[in-house]
C-alpha cells in the first residue's frame, strides 16, 4: 500500500511573512488529516522560519534545490547538511524549470540525487517532456533516459528514498493539466522502469507523483488513476484554501 503524497513546490512566491501564513493556515487546515503525506518547499531563505511554524505538526519540510557538494568554495549554492539543518525531509531535484531556464542536464541532476540520498535527504526526481516531445512520439523516451541517468550509481535501498514527480513541461503552470489517462500511461511506464531497474518490491512501494496544473477540481480525477500517487502542485498550492482542498480529497480516496 502506498500513502498519497502531496507535495507544494512554492518556487519563487512568498515573503517572509506570507509564507509563514501559508504554513500556519496549512497547519491550522490539516490538523485532522490521517493516511496522506504532505509536505511544503518554500525559497531556501524562508525555510527555517517555515519550520517553525510546522513544527509538532505532520507537514514535512522540503526545499527546491540543492548542490552535490558537501561544502567549500561555491558562491551561492546549498548543501545537503545544510537542508537537513534547517529542517528539511526532501529536495526537489531535476524541476523542468532548473533543466530548462537553469540549463541543469542529467548528469549534474544525477550528482544532485546521489548526494541527496548520501546525506539522507529524500529526493523528489522530477521528469517529463517538452510538448515538441509528446508530439513526435517521444515521451517515453525522454521519461526513461531521464529516469536512467537520473538514477545512475542509486542502489535500491537508496532507490526506496526516492519519489518520482512525472511532470509534462506543457502541463507546467499553463492550466492545461494532463489527462488522468496520459498522466496513468506515464506512470505505468515509470513503474515499468524501476522494477526492470530495482525490482518489483520498490517499484511496488514507489511513489509517482504527478504535477502539472493540478489543482482542487483535477485532484480526485487524478488520483483516482492506480498509477498516481501523488501530486507535486505549484499554483495551487500558494492559496492555504486550494491545497488544503486537495489533501483533503486525497484523504477521502481509498485505493
Ligand atoms: P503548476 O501546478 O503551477 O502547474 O506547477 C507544477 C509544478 O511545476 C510543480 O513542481
Amino acid at each position: 500500500m502506498r500513502t498519497l503524497f502531496l507535495a507544494g513546490n512554492w518556487k519563487m512566491n512568498t515573503n517572509s511573512v506570507s509564507s509563514i501564513n501559508l504554513a500556519a493556515g496549512l497547519v491550522r487546515e490539516l490538523a485532522e488529516i490521517q493516511n496522506v503525506r504532505i509536505a511544503v518547499c518554500p525559497p531556501f531563505v524562508y525555510l527555517q522560519s517555515v519550520s517553525a511554524s510546522l513544527c509538532g505538526s505532520q507537514i514535512e519540510l522540503g526545499a527546491q534545490n540543492v548542490y552535490f557538494q558537501k561544502n567549500g568554495a561555491f558562491t551561492g549554492e546549498i548543501s545537503c547538511e545544510m537542508l537537513i539543518d534547517c529542517g528539511c525531509t526532501y529536495v526537489i531535484i531535476g524541476h523542468s524549470e532548473r533543466r530548462h531556464i537553469l540549463g541543469e542536464t542529467d548528469e549534474l541532476i544525477n550528482l544532485k540525487i546521489r548526494a541527496a540520498a548520501a546525506a539522507g535527504l529524500k529526493p523528489i526526481f522530477c521528469v517529463g517532456e517538452l510538448l515538441e516531445e509528446r508530439d513526435k512520439g517521444q515521451t517515453f523516451d525522454v521519461v526513461e533516459r531521464q529516469i536512467r541517468k537520473g538514477l545512475d550509481g542509486i542502489s535500491p535501498e537508496q532507490a526506496a528514498a526516492v519519489t518520482i514527480a512525472y511532470e509534462p513541461v506543457w502541463a507546467i503552470g499553463t492550466g492545461r493539466n494532463a489527462t488522468p489517462q496520459q498522466a496513468q500511461e506515464v506512470h505505468e511506464c515509470i513503474r515499468r522502469l524501476i522494477t526492470e531497474m530495482y525490482g518489483s518490491e520498490t517499484a511496488g512501494n514507489l511513489t509517482i507523483q504527478y504535477g502539472g496544473s493540478a489543482k482542487p477540481a483535477n485532484t480526485a480525477e487524478l488520483l483516482a488513476e492506480p498509477d498516481v500517487d501523488g501530486l507535486l502542485v505549484g499554483g495551487a498550492s500558494l492559496k492555504v484554501e486550494d491545497f488544503a482542498a486537495m489533501v483533503k480529497t486525497a484523504a477521502a480516496i481509498k485505493k
